[in-house]
């Protein structure tokens, strides 16, 4: 082979990496993923985000505030060190230095100075290292009256309706549940109607007299469904 052949050879290579090379840095960055965004949670949803099913992130709620704690799973994820903390407010525990179950809450009652401090430090510290994602709200009581208002006739209220006497919202199921959806149960209680898979307004209603097993089981599905999907947002009084 000549030489001159080679050297032409060596600057295709050379041109071919070149090019890569140039590419490698002009691409784009990928986009970052999106920052998971949960809103307004009571502290029985929460409770879901404990690390343990694969399609929510583990939160922990400091005072009140929601952080996602995902970017460090090998601290909250299952089964490691501070897992007691996922899914749950951990205020006094931070005071106190603890991961045991009566001290996880928000009671800040009878905590000395030093503690108080403690916790300054551990807020800063979860400020620093992880997203805010929500904020914890109380469980709201509802009659059966404001309850039906989430009917989905006022397109600016949430959609809700509550098996049993807890109210799930129900927003992002409104293909189901909206004005234009197949199933009339928006504003309702609908314990009966789910175990007796009815749709008729007059099964809807928490009287669960006279329902077989497997009925029973049919409603306990739905529930298993719901508390799986749709947030607890409140429950039924009155
Ligand atoms: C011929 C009868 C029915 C068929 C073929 C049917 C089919 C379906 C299908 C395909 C879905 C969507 C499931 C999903 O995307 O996860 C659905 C949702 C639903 N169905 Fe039915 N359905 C029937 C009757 C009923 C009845 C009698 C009830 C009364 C309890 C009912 C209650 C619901 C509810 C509550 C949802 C929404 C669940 C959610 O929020 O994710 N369905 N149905």
């Amino acid at each position: 082979m000549s030489p001159l052949f080679l050297a032409l050879i060596a600057v295709a290579v050379l041109a071919v990496v070149f090019l890569f090379v140039l590419r490698a840095r002009s691409s784009p960055a990928p986009p970052a993923p999106e920052k998971y965004q949960l809103g307004d949670v009571t502290v029985e949803t929460l409770r879901l985000y404990n690390g343990y099913d694969w399609s929510k992130p583990p939160l922990v709620a400091v005072k009140g505030k929601v952080y996602d704690v995902s970017n460090k799973y090998e601290l909250y994820g299952p089964g490691k060190p501070k897992n007691a903390y996922a899914g749950r407010e951990v205020a006094r525990a931070l005071a106190l230095d603890s991961l045991e179950e009566k001290d996880l809450g928000a009671d800040l009652e009878g905590l000395t100075p030093e503690q108080l401090q403690r916790l300054e430090e551990a807020v800063a510290e979860f400020e620093r290292t992880h997203d805010h994602v929500g904020q914890v709200v109380p469980l709201r009581e509802f009659t059966a009256a404001q309850l039906g208002l989430h009917d989905g006739s006022d397109p600016s209220l949430p959609l809700y309706l509550s098996i049993k006497g807890v109210v799930y919202d129900i927003t992002k199921g409104k293909q189901y549940y909206g004005p234009d959806g197949i199933y009339p149960f928006a504003g309702k209680e609908v314990a009966r109607a789910f175990a007796l898979f009815s749709t008729e307004l007059s099964d809807c209603n928490d009287n669960l007299e006279g329902l077989s097993y497997a009925e029973m089981d049919n409603l306990r599905d739905w529930i298993g469904k719901f508390n799986y999907k749709y947030p607890i947002v409140g429950k039924l009084v009155g």
